[in-house]
């Protein structure tokens, strides 16, 4: 075979009417044009989660494709840091908690964008499987543009001016909390983090509801139990199936989540006994309105 019938273009196309494209024809370990970076960039944003197929990284290499949608920042949590790469962090099922025990709990499995404790949270997050069950544990991302959308325009307008208060672990999640996090929360004494819970996004104006389920203490005027309660029917009313793609991975896969459209959640529909492990990074943002 020649070398020019070996290269691939870049192809990307869509997953689903409402979400996802597939990105293949791309290696990401070599250098970008700015042409293509621009079209993987729009990519992401119009169609939320971008999947881009048969990479092969280090987690340093991970680190530098993440980079070409913009600056890295720190995972608040640092007990799972890829070593010397402190913007790398490593997703497992296998980890232990602070008392050697293998976690039972499936982690990340309800409905949430990342970091919503901090007044900026990421833009992006990207995902990439090293180790993947047999079958389930797919990575599913809901449009909460389309979502909000598609309500009636009472429950729009009643949700537009919602306000959320934001820490690293709800009153909700107190029981099932890793220590590590709960003991880094009352150390830290950080107020919590007030956010919109209906967010515009930057680059398109379009808005889309934006939580995590688990970091939500309250909506302003309601008790926790309430926005629980609330936050619960706003997802079953909101993030229904067409609007939704879960990603069940192949080895090779990069999935690209824009935040500021979606939420997200790990699947937890697999044998706990097979290992589960994902590098993560994410990519800085600015103050949701
Ligand atoms: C996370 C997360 C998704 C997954 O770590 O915040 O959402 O599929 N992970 O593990
Ligand atoms: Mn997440």
């Amino acid at each position: 075979m020649s070398a020019l019938s070996e290269e691939q273009s870049l192809q990307i196309r869509p997953i689903k009417e409402h979400i996802g494209a597939e990105v293949t024809g791309v290696d990401l370990t070599q250098p970008v044009d700015k042409a293509t970076r621009q079209a993987l960039n729009d990519a992401v944003i119009d169609n939320v989660a971008l999947v881009i197929r048969d990479q092969h990284f280090t987690p340093a290499q991970f680190a530098v494709a993440a980079e070409l949608f913009g600056e890295l920042m720190p995972d608040q949590i640092k007990s799972n840091l890829v070593e010397g790469l402190p913007m790398v962090s490593i997703l497992s099922n296998f980890e232990k908690d602070s008392m050697g025990n293998q976690a039972k709990v499936p982690k990340n499995a309800t409905w949430h964008t990342d970091h919503t404790n901090k007044e900026r949270p990421p833009n992006y997050t990207f995902l990439y499987a090293v180790e993947i069950p047999e079958k389930g544990g797919g990575t599913s991302v809901v449009n909460m543009n389309a979502a909000y959308e598609a309500l009636p325009a009472a429950t729009r307008a009643k949700i537009d001016t919602m306000k959320t208060a934001n820490v690293k672990i709800s009153s909700s999640r107190l029981k099932s909390a890793n220590r590590d996090v709960l003991a880094e929360q009352i150390a830290l004494g950080e107020p919590p983090v007030i956010h919109p819970l209906v967010r515009t996004h930057p680059e398109r104006g379009t808005k889309a509801i934006w939580f995590h389920t688990g970091k939500t203490e309250n909506i302003e005027g309601m008790d926790p139990t309430e926005t629980q309660e609330f936050l619960g029917n706003l997802l079953k009313e909101s993030a229904k199936p067409e609007f939704a793609y879960t990603h069940e991975w192949k080895l090779g896969d990069l999935l690209i989540v824009d935040n500021r459209s979606a939420l997200h959640k790990a699947g937890s529909d697999y044998d706990m006994s097979q290992h589960r492990k994902l590098y993560r990074t994410m990519v800085r943002g600015d103050r949701p309105y």
